[in-house]
């Protein structure tokens, strides 16, 4: 009888034998179930962290192109001139752009649906450049607009720099008609 129990190990298994490797599996099995909850927190963490970025840069962007999209179309004559409006966009938008290159971190390159581009993180010091000649774009024409002359002279500056980043190809961000079609109506 002795004989045929032999543990895996083939050792004997002897019952005193027998509980001690129980005890051992068991406090293995547990270590074990610890890690992967732990890992399996862990990862919720980061995952929750990802999402809430990216939502927020996606917000802070659909902010800035509805603010830029009203003026474009003033500086095109499409919409009736409003100073006001126009400067009260302005404000929006440098706030939100000012928040901008922060909202990269490197555990942000995939997930919710970003069309970040894997460029960004490659070629951080163009990114956060294109970043800065926005929010100094904005800045600028925030200054020099007094009237609809100068809104027209100053506008396509500030629309031109959203394009350092939105590109066809190869783009830190799809081109703008891509990502205008992104917002949320
Ligand atoms: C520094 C680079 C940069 C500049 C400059 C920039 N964008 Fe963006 N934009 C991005 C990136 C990156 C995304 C994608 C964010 C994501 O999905 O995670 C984006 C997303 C968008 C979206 C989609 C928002 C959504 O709902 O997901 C629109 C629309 C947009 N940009 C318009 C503009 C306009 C208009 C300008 C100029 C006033 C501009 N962008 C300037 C980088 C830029």
């Amino acid at each position: 009888m002795e004989a045929d129990r032999k543990g895996l190990d083939g050792l004997p298994s002897k019952r005193v034998l027998i509980g001690n490797c129980t005890n051992r599996r068991r406090t293995h099995m547990l270590r074990v179930v610890a890690i992967v909850a732990a890992l399996a927190v862990g990862a919720t963490a980061v995952m929750a962290q990802n999402l809430s970025v990216i939502k927020q840069r996606r917000d802070v962007m659909a902010a800035i192109a509805t603010s830029s999209s009203g003026n474009f179309k003033m500086s095109k004559g499409e919409v009736p001139f409003d100073l006001a409006k126009v400067q009260a966009r302005l404000k929006t938008m440098q706030e939100e752009a000012a928040k901008f290159k922060g909202l990269f971190p490197g555990d942000s390159k995939t997930g919710g649906e970003t069309a970040a581009s894997a460029k960004i993180w490659q070629a951080k010091a163009e990114f956060e450049k294109a970043a800065d000649t926005l929010l100094a774009e904005i800045k600028s024409a925030s200054a020099a607009i007094k009237d609809e002359a100068t809104l027209k002279a100053e506008y396509p500056k500030v629309a031109k720099s959203c394009g350092n980043c939105h590109k066809t190809t190869d783009g830190f961000a799809p081109s703008l008609a891509e990502s205008f079609k992104r917002l949320k109506q």
